[in-house]
């Protein structure tokens, strides 16, 4: 089957202006009796019938191109029919089973670490969200180290559970919750647009990453040595945030230097989404843990993962435990996906279309007054959106309406950023040419009406 053939034909189709009746009955029910919390069906009012590959349709029949992919979720396409075959096979043998070893445990494991660097030998299945990767890297490392302070960078995003969201720097989430994990200190990402140093690319040798450096020489920085340092190495939620390759080259180094583990979150930008199975191999490095989750599940089925080296493999057992650790149909629905990423070469796909999609953008960029700059690397892009090109004031509006405007024309985008200003692509990694093309027409065309309309 090629993948090519996933997704409905004839999207975008906008019978009825979403939410039409049939979503609108689902959403008042919704809000009606869930907390107030819910946040997707508030940016794209609608709910949802069915999907496939890289299009979704709504309860009243609208099909949408879907450059939001679940959250970064569906690499492989909605009902991936190879993935669902492989999932509904093992459900109807064994669905639940602990950390009990079965035959596909075993099969994901293999396929995990014939992608991985060997030297990140061991895996460990924690809870089912990303954020529970996370707490299990945390807890590897501060065990190993019996330290305890952590750094993170501006524009992270790593989760929502208490340890996750310590390491997010994302305010708005997180300021009636504090206080939360001390011993937590935040250092400026390379986001080159918005140097934190004001300087600029070509000539600051990587500038912030020393200063990191700086930050862990100095004994009056304030930070006393950490267990770990936690990194994206394509930051998403943050806005779609490219380092240069050296950027994270140099964090490694610093690691080795100052002896501290070098964690890289791979949940969002894992599974060939930049144009490599992980976005951590365009700088050449190896971390000392990586957290996976999101793609891992193949069909979206709950499940994440750690691999780290084997020196680190020391937690005694039942350390870190619970109920669902790991999940067996995701196994077998991940050992799927990672062989059809492998036979359709999905990875060399999605840097393909990248370039082409990102090459189109900037032209947008150049055209518009309000698209700051368009930056991405595979099939993780990001608009960012300003009041003024010269000021750089953003313009978190401008991309809440251009989601809006989006939706109603049958194009699904995220939005983040540090300003929640950034429309971010995350599609399925199976979207055609086709499809990318007309979505990115659909972008644009978003773009000017709500330009026209300043
Ligand atoms: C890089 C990164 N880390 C961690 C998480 C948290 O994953 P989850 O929402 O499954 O807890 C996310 C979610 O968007 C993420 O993008």
């Amino acid at each position: 089957m090629d993948f090519r053939d996933l997704s409905f034909p004839g999207a975008p189709l906008i019978k009825v202006s979403p939410p039409g009746p049939a979503s609108r009955d689902l959403l008042r029910f919704q809000s009606a009796h869930e907390g107030s919390a819910v946040s997707y069906p508030k940016g794209m009012p609608m709910a949802l019938r069915r999907a496939r590959g890289a299009t979704v349709e709504d309860m009243d029949g609208n099909l949408y191109i879907d450059f939001f992919g679940g959250a970064g979720v569906m690499n492989v396409g909605h009902a991936n029919p190879e993935i669902l075959k492989a999932a509904q096979d093992q459900l109807a043998e064994l669905s639940h089973a602990l950390d009990f070893p079965n035959p596909s445990r075993k099969s994901l494991v293999e396929s995990l670490l014939s992608l991985l660097p060997k030297e990140l030998s061991r895996l460990y299945f924690g809870g089912p969200t990303g954020s529970d990767a996370v707490e299990s890297a945390l807890k590897l490392a501060k065990y190993n180290t019996k330290r305890y302070p952590l750094v993170a960078f501006e524009g992270s995003y790593h989760g929502m559970t208490a340890a996750a969201l310590s390491l997010s720097s994302g305010v708005p989430f997180k300021e009636e919750f504090l206080p939360l994990l001390p011993e937590v200190h935040f250092v400026p990402y390379a986001y080159c647009y918005r140097c934190a140093f004001d300087k600029a690319p070509e000539a600051c040798d990587v500038f912030c990453a020393r200063y990191l450096d700086h930050k862990l020489s100095d004994p009056h920085s304030g930070i006393a040595k950490p267990a770990a340092i936690i990194i994206e190495a394509i930051q998403g939620e943050g806005g779609t945030i490219v380092p240069p390759e050296a950027y994270l080259q140099e964090i490694r180094e610093i690691c080795d230097k100052h002896h501290v583990i070098m964690i890289v979150d791979e949940i969002q930008a894992g599974f060939c989404r930049t144009g490599k199975m992980f976005a951590f191999e365009h700088a050449g490095i190896v971390p000392d843990i990586v957290t996976m989750s999101k793609a891992l599940g193949g069909i979206g089925l709950p499940i994440s993962c750690i691999a780290f080296k084997e020196a680190l493999n020391t937690l005694p057992q039942g350390k870190h435990i619970g109920t669902f650790r790991g999940n067996v149909a995701a196994y077998a629905a991940g050992a799927a996906a990672i062989r059809f990423m492998r036979q359709n070469s999905l990875a060399e796909h999605a840097r393909l279309l990248g370039v082409e999609m990102l090459s189109l953008l900037k032209e947008l960029e150049k055209d518009s007054k309000t698209i700051g700059e368009a930056r991405g690397k595979g099939l993780m892009l990001g608009i960012e959106f300003v009041k003024d090109k010269e000021t750089k004031e953003p313009a978190p509006e401008m991309a809440a309406q251009v989601r809006r405007l989006c939706h109603q024309k049958g194009l699904l985008i995220e939005i983040g950023g540090h300003d929640f200003n950034v429309a971010r692509f995350i599609p399925p990694l199976v979207l055609t040419k086709e499809l990318a093309r007309t979505g990115v027409e659909i972008f644009a065309d978003s773009v000017k009406e709500m330009e026209k309309a300043l």
